[in-house]
């Protein structure tokens, strides 16, 4: 029963990222099933998912192709395990990922979120420089980007710069530091000055989502990856968010013809299925880790369910129907469309700013005191409207499933606009009730 439903969510559950004080004033929306790009509630109201639940839903909700290979899936095996194992989905996934991903990548290392991705490839780094031995055990650092956000785990939290989200950890933090992003001068400075302690940059790729979808000059990527060879640092980008057509191209690396050292991949890896995350890394850096079982240059890191054989499954149809539907090539004309509809969205005077970069967006409602929930409020007034979206702040992000028709693009970013337009209403009124 639904109302029993929020009950229970009221009275046990505790979500992420939420306040709960305030979560518990608001009736829970409860999603049971869904379709394509919507999303239908317990009571059957529908919704257009505006954020790919959670930025990772690629070619629409109950595709047939990726439900029918889970189910087959689980007609073998649902998990067993990649510690002294091996199962065929994890190998088979491994050999066509390292076929998309940039040159040189060989080697897959799968875990379950975006978190561990990063954090993977942040231990991979520092223990191959460690193990590299002479001045490079010095290499112990990090260099990030101001405002990156690389997941919850402490090693990812490390590397981020939010303040909002991060500075309370700060004193469990190992040492990191910050580069302005879209400034290859300043990170050029950082590394002239930090070289033999960083082991590795990590960056996102073209587009920083969580710091409100933060958009880098062209060429900057490529000048990171010059600056870390000349500064023999290694290079993790992290396409946990990017990745999977998200820019434009598969990985948002192609665009500026990056390979990195490591590449982090999670979020769209199982077309939104199941937690599946898998960081590359190179031959070299694998190589580092070989010996004899006694000299302990082993990766002592792996979780239970790594390489689950149901998020195997899932991957693997994902890749499927990017090819059979040719994803990538029909997501360009709507990659178009976003685009001259933002355009729009952008002369409202409600609206600062608008950044994209392929089917990333972000609608900037400017400074706004945070007491009033302004992107909250554009959340219940576009839930009213029949769309789902989340705010980052006061940044109305919009990333719909890449299977989006043009007609439900349309009427999302309609209902983003009109929505901003009602809950700036709200908010002045609400303001002026308080000025009484
Ligand atoms: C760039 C980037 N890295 C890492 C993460 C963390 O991923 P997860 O939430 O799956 O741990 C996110 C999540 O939004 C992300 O955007």
């Amino acid at each position: 029963m639904p109302s029993n439903l929020a009950q229970l969510d009221h009275d046990h559950l505790w979500h992420p990222f939420t306040q709960q004080q305030a979560w518990c004033e608001e009736e829970p929306l409860t999603i049971e099933r869904a379709e394509g790009s919507h999303l239908i509630a317990t009571d059957g109201s529908r919704y257009l998912d505006g954020v790919s639940s959670l930025w990772c839903n690629i070619h629409g909700h109950r595709h047939p192709g990726i439900d029918r290979a889970v189910r087959e899936q689980l007609d073998r095996v649902a998990h067993s395990t990649m510690l002294g194992l091996s199962h065929p989905g994890a190998a088979e996934l491994a050999g066509r990922l390292v076929e998309l991903a940039p040159p040189g990548l060989s080697r897959v290392f799968y875990s379950d979120s975006g978190s561990t991705a990063t954090e993977i490839a942040l231990k991979m780094a520092f223990q191959y420089q460690r193990q590299r031995g002479g001045q490079h055990v010095r290499r112990t650092s990090f260099v990030h980007l101001r405002d990156a956000y690389h997941g919850d785990t402490i090693g990812s939290v490390s590397v981020g710069g939010i303040d909002l989200f991060h500075a309370t950890y700060r004193p469990l933090l190992f040492r990191a530091h910050a580069a302005e992003p879209g400034d290859a001068g300043d990170l050029e400075r950082i590394l002239a000055l930090r070289e033999e302690e960083t082991a590795a940059v990590i960056v996102e790729p073209l587009v920083q989502g969580a710091a409100g979808m933060l958009v880098h000059p062209p060429g900057y990527l490529r000048a990171v990856r010059e600056l870390c060879d000349a500064f023999g640092v290694l290079l993790i980008c992290d396409e946990v968010a990017t990745g999977f057509g998200r820019t434009g191209t598969m990985f948002a690396c192609e665009q500026e013809q990056v390979a990195p050292d490591f590449l982090c991949l999670a979020k769209g890896l199982t077309g939104g299925y199941m937690p599946l995350a898998a960081t590359l890394a190179t031959e070299r850096v694998y190589e580092g880790f070989l010996g004899a079982p006694e000299e302990q240059r082993t990766f002592f890191h792996g979780h239970t369910y790594t390489g689950n054989p149901l998020a195997c499954a899932a991957a693997l149809a994902s890749l499927d129907a990017f090819e059979s539907e040719r994803t990538l090539e029909r997501l360009q004309p709507k990659i178009r469309l976003l685009g001259e509809l933002l355009a729009e969205v952008g002369t409202l005077p409600a609206v600062a700013e608008v950044r994209s970069r392929g089917f990333m967006a972000g609608i900037d409602l400017g400074e706004h005191d945070p007491a009033l929930r302004l992107g909250h409020r554009v959340t219940l007034e576009a839930r009213k409207r029949g769309a789902i979206v989340r705010p980052l702040g006061d940044v109305v992000v919009l990333m719909p499933p890449l299977s989006i028709s043009e007609d439900d693009l349309r009427r999302l970013v309609e209902i983003a606009a009109d929505s901003i337009q009602a809950a700036c209403a709200s908010a002045s009124a609400a303001q002026l009730a308080q000025a009484a």
